[in-house]
């Protein structure tokens, strides 16, 4: 989906980059601008730069530069689209769904608050009889059940392909929104809900995306969920956050369990910063959602869940996004329901007051399984806990965490170390985890200031035109970057260096950043003379890489015994200095 441009200038001026940086890594005041240690390189002394006044980051040590979008592309490992939707949220602009209008999109969500009423009413009626009196055995009330929309599935085959029938909708869409089957008999159509309760599922902007269905007996699958469709899309989903995100961003921590009843109960109990991931663990998009919200996620493990290696690898992509995370186990044969039906509020909450850090979690769990009487069982266990480091963006914190494995498993902190380096670090993000030597710069400086003058001197451009083409910049980058700003050049708002940003390669932006970071002061007429000289130094260096050309191809020639095109060349040279009047 393609963003509006006026939008995505919208967004990004709202945004004030300090803020936002700020919130992933603290960053302290230097001067005019902000400083930390670079998320993207190992270093130990900060040149990680954010200008409040330019709205850019740049990094002296590795070169990563940008706008907020170019940032949060990098420190989320997320697409430039999903970089400024997350801004855009931040900052509370709408971005109009194009997609959203244009498809069936819409039509599903309005069938599903359609469907979501018409299972209301079937709980309400006779039929409902037994599933209302499931409801009450698990200890929920009528209030819960109607915050959250609770219903039920008639055991008939066909009840709600006859309602949506005669409301005129057609088999097909209904197949494609998850609610219908076609049967064997093709031109057969039946319910894929029966006789179950049904949990809809909203989010927090009030869409109703799918459902979850329970049996109210023993009937296997306990559960069945929408299919995926245009709207539901499995591992995206938080189930409760319709209800529970003010309370979440209140607080800004976020219990984290699996099923919908441990929600529900967890919520008619009086805890409301909950959600529920569904039945499986927390995926990126779940983390990166609460991550704009919480500092701290808690996460419930059933008891008899605690040690399973699954559930310990789950753990993983929390650490791989960065997320400060919480882990809770439970006593064996609780689950967060059954444990407040049982043992109550209090008690729940005591367990959450004694939550580890999940880093700390596994490590523990793995030495409880593993035990480290033998030299084997404390290899396993390192091996591991490498998985998880592996995870973890900041070199900082990972350093950390490879002290405290040392100090736990008994290892000397420098073997654990060189083991750690000796297998080679298996991120899935490459490319933060690839140290930064501090890059050579790939163009010259006069190059640099032409371009800082053209972005804060916009005024400067219109006789810049005149003077250089954007051919006779020398660096291929900043040949296209030149030839960007020449035509934007009449529309000063799109020229602002944080929205230039926006139309630039990845590449391009981290050298604009770098680039700008630099500021150039100087009077009036100073700046016209610079300007002037700038222009010529620039023509000057480009005329000597031609001769340099020139010369090699000279060289070249003259080897291969090939005098006329020696010749010929050096023709050419001697017009092009001759012309010039330079001294080569
Ligand atoms: P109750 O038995 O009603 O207390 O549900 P629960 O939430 O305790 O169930 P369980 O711990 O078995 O599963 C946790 C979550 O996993 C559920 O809430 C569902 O979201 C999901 N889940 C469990 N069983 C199934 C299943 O058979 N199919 C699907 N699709 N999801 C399931
Ligand atoms: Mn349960």
């Amino acid at each position: 989906m393609a963003i509006p441009e006026n939008i995505i200038n919208e967004i990004r001026e709202r945004a004030d980059i300090v803020e936002i940086i700020d919130s992933y890594i603290p960053l302290k005041k230097a001067g005019r601008s902000f400083k930390a240690l670079c998320p993207f390189h190992p270093e130990k002394t900060p040149s990680f730069y954010v200008s409040p006044q330019k709205q850019i980051f740049h990094c002296f040590g590795c070169g990563e530069g940008g706008n907020v979008f170019h940032f949060l592309m990098k420190y989320l490992n997320t697409s430039f689209v999903e970089a400024v939707k997350q801004v855009a949220e931040i900052v509370g602009v709408e971005i109009p769904e194009k997609e959203y209008r244009d498809s069936g999109t819409k039509k599903i969500l309005d069938l599903n608050k359609l469907v979501m009423e018409f299972y209301r009413k079937q709980l309400n009626s006779e039929k409902g009889k037994t599933c209302r009196e499931y409801l009450k055995s698990r200890g929920l009330t009528p209030d819960i059940v109607a915050q959250f929309r609770l219903g039920y599935a008639v055991s008939q085959w066909d009840a709600l392909v006859n309602f949506l029938k005669k409301k005129g909708y057609d088999y097909k869409f209904l197949i494609e929104a998850g609610l219908i089957l076609e049967g064997k008999d093709s031109g057969s159509y039946y319910d894929l809900f029966r006789d179950r309760l049904i949990f809809p599922i909203i989010d927090n902007k009030e869409k109703v995306l799918g459902f979850g269905a329970r049996t109210l007996g023993s009937a296997l699958p306990k559960y069945i969920n929408t299919p995926e469709t245009p709207v539901y899309k499995k591992g995206r989903i938080l189930f409760g956050i319709h209800l529970t995100l003010e309370e979440i961003k209140k607080q800004r921590s976020a219990i984290v369990v699996e099923g919908y009843l441990d929600m529900i109960s967890l919520y008619q109990v009086g805890i409301k910063n909950v959600v529920a991931s569904l039945g499986t663990a927390l995926t990126p998009e779940q983390v990166r959602f609460l991550k704009k919200y919480v500092d701290e996620a808690i996460i419930i493990f059933d008891g008899d869940q605690a040690g399973q290696m699954a559930s310990l690898r789950g753990l993983d992509i929390v650490l791989e996004e960065g997320l400060r995370a919480k882990a809770v186990a439970l006593p064996p044969e609780y689950d967060p329901d059954s444990f407040v039906h049982k043992k109550g509020r209090d008690e729940f909450l005591k367990l959450v007051e004694n939550r580890q850090d999940i880093f700390d979690y596994k490590l523990n769990t793995l030495l409880n399984i593993y035990g480290k009487d033998s030299l084997d069982a404390r290899i396993k266990v390192v091996e591991e806990m490498f998985l998880s480091i592996d995870k973890i963006p900041n070199y900082l914190v990972r350093s950390e965490c490879i002290k405290k494995l040392a100090d736990k498993v008994g290892f000397e902190e420098k073997m654990v170390w060189d083991q750690y380096n000796l297998r080679g670090r298996k991120s899935s993000r490459i490319n933060m985890a690839v140290p930064g030597p501090a890059v050579n710069k790939k163009y010259a400086p006069v190059e640099a200031t032409l371009i800082n003058l053209m972005i804060t001197r916009p005024q400067l451009i219109e006789e810049l035109k005149e003077l250089l083409s954007p051919q006779e910049f020398i660096t291929p980058e900043l040949q296209k970057l030149v030839e960007k700003i020449y035509t934007i050049y009449p529309d000063c708002e799109r020229l602002k260096v944080g929205n230039l940003l926006n139309f630039v390669s990845e590449d391009e932006a981290n050298i604009l950043a770098e680039i700008m970071s630099e500021d150039i002061e100087c009077s009036p007429e100073v700046l016209d003379n610079l300007l002037t000289d700038c222009v010529i130094r620039l023509k000057e260096l480009r005329i000597k890489k031609y001769c340099e050309f020139l010369m090699q191809e000279i060289k070249k020639a003259q080897t291969a015994c090939d005098n006329t095109k020696a010749d010929e060349l050096l023709r050419e040279l001697n017009d092009v200095v001759r012309k010039s009047k330079i001294n080569i």
